[in-house]
This record gives C-alpha cells, sequence and structure tokens, in this order.
C-alpha cells in the first residue's frame, strides 16, 4: 500500500496538504448538504424513492456502504509505514474510530429488522463518503497527526473522549431500542419510547452527532472536526425531518418530544 501511496503523492507535503484540502472540501460539503437538505430529506430509509436508482436490500447495502470506512483504515494501519501509530493519543484516536466501524460495517447490518431497501444513488455516495472519510480519517491519525506531550491529560482530551464514549452508547442503545420496535418480519413503523427517546426523536442521530463532536474535541484536527460537521448536518436534518413525520403519522405522539435536543429543539 505503500507504494500505491507514493505513487499518487510525491512527497509527504503534497499528501499532508490534500488530506488538509479534503478537510476543507468536506466543510463545503457540508454547507451544500445542509443547503440541499432544506428541500430534499436525505433518500433512504422512510423517505426511500424510485427517483434515486433501483433499491438495494437495506443489509446488503448497509455492509457495503459502510465496509470502507473499516476495511480502507485497517489496509492503511496494517500495510503502510505508520509514523504515529506508537503515539498514545493517535493508538487512542483511531481505537475510537475502529470501535465505531467495526459496529457498524460488521455488526449493524446483520442486526436490521424490516429495513426500507436503499436507492442506488444514496447507496453509491454511502460508498464514496465512507472511502473518503475512512482514507482522511485514520491517514491523518497514523501517519501524519503530531500531539504535543501530555495530550491525553489536557482537559479537551479527557471530555472529547467522555463525549465520544456516551455518544457512541446512546447511539448503540437507541439503534437497540428501533430495531426492537419491529418483530422478525415486521416493517411498519410504532412510536419509539425508553432512554433517550423519550426526549427526543432522533435519539440514535444525537447519540452519533455527540460521538463526532467528541472525537472532533480529541484529536482537535481539520479532519475530525469536518467530520463532526458533516454529521451533525445530515443526521441534525435527518432527526428534524423525522419528528415532522412521527407528528404527521401518530395522533398520539408524545407532544413535549422534541426533534434532537431534549428540552430545546
Ligand atoms: N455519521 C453519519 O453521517 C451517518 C449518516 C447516516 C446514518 N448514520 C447512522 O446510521 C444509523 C442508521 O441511520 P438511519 O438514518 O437508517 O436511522 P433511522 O432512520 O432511525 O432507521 C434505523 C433503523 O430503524 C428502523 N426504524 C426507524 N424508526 C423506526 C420506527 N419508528 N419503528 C420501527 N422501525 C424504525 C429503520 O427502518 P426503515 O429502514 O424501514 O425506516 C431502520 O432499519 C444511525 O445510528 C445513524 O446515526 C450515520
Amino acid at each position: 500500500m505503500d507504494a500505491l501511496l507514493s505513487r499518487l503523492f510525491s512527497s509527504e507535503e503534497e499528501e499532508l496538504h490534500t488530506l488538509d484540502c479534503m478537510a476543507y472540501a468536506m466543510v463545503l460539503m457540508a454547507a451544500c448538504t445542509g443547503v440541499t437538505l432544506l428541500f430534499e430529506d436525505v433518500p433512504y430509509g422512510r423517505y426511500a424513492t424510485r427517483r434515486y436508482g433501483f433499491p438495494v436490500d437495506a443489509r446488503l447495502a448497509w455492509f457495503i456502504q459502510e465496509l470502507p470506512a473499516f476495511m480502507l483504515p485497517l489496509g492503511l494501519v496494517v500495510w503502510t509505514s505508520c509514523a504515529r501509530t506508537s503515539m498514545l493519543p493517535n493508538q487512542l484516536l483511531i481505537a475510537m474510530y475502529f470501535c465505531h466501524y467495526v459496529q457498524r460495517s460488521l455488526i449493524y447490518p446483520f442486526l436490521i429488522r424490516g429495513g426500507k431497501p436503499t436507492p442506488f444513488a444514496s447507496f453509491a455516495l454511502a460508498i464514496v463518503f465512507c472511502t473518503y472519510n475512512g482514507f482522511m480519517q485514520v491517514r491523518y491519525l497514523s501517519h501524519y497527526a503530531d500531539y504535543p506531550a501530555g495530550w491525553v491529560t489536557r482537559p479537551s482530551f479527557i471530555a472529547g473522549s467522555v463525549l465520544w464514549l456516551l455518544g457512541w452508547l446512546v447511539n448503540l442503545h437507541s439503534d437497540h431500542i428501533l430495531r426492537n420496535l419491529r418483530q422478525p418480519g415486521e416493517t411498519g413503523y410504532k412510536i419509539p419510547t425508553g432512554g433517550l427517546f423519550e426526549y427526543v426523536s432522533g435519539a440514535n442521530f444525537l447519540g452519533e452527532i455527540v460521538e463526532w463532536v467528541g472525537f472532533a474535541l480529541a484529536g482537535g484536527s481539520a479532519h475530525s472536526s469536518a467530520f463532526a460537521l458533516f454529521t451533525a448536518v445530515v443526521l441534525g436534518s435527518r432527526a428534524v425531518a423525522h419528528h415532522k413525520w412521527y407528528l404527521a403519522k401518530f395522533e398520539d405522539y408524545p407532544p413535549r418530544r422534541k426533534a434532537l435536543i431534549p428540552f430545546l429543539f
């Protein structure tokens, strides 16, 4: 893999510059996506439509689309000369990334119950995003991120790591609640209850946003911040859309429940 990278980039300076540009491009992508999502819901799950291509089975789509976010970083860590993987902050941040994506790519898809098929365009875009982000996060952390001594004892790293863990647990727990709303073979929707769903319609999304904001705080880089921003834009919009959808579908939907932020929004 080193040989491939050295064919793509003539020097380490060029590769680092490219990684930085990728982070800034992701911020731009987040802005464009945010504007688009004012007019259209992300077209998968309950908003899936044939306008975005032929349907791909939900489990297959989630497995294949998320796999690059795990396999490419794994290849980078195992098959490239990583200058920074012996450093503790880098190890911890890479471990956080892998904890999430091992679950998301190898476990989550096979737990889905009655998920709607994903339109091909959403599936293809997710593959591109997972490849792009997986390379950007893990190449930066494994080879370039140079943290000063004592980084892991700084309040920002400790607070970020705690947020990452809390967010991940909320995301896992909330996805578990959603999954169990359906008996095997069912495909309809019910009102979610329990956990943070008592407060917000997008509890799983809130968990994932908090998770990547924590990761960004702990990592302190443009790369992790761009990912947190992109996640907040996509999942924030999805939480708002789900909230409106629940209010329209269920007359007895809990009136005090908010979309994304308990008691506020
Ligand atoms: N980091 C990122 O940028 C990003 C982007 C997208 C997703 N994600 C994560 O990926 C995971 C899944 O996302 P998603 O957008 O698919 O979440 P979702 O819309 O909440 O759906 C999750 C699963 O639960 C089912 N479900 C949802 N609400 C239900 C209800 N009221 N009754 C019964 N079943 C229900 C869905 O079935 P249907 O398919 O039939 O609707 C789907 O299988 C989440 O943890 C999310 O945070 C992350």
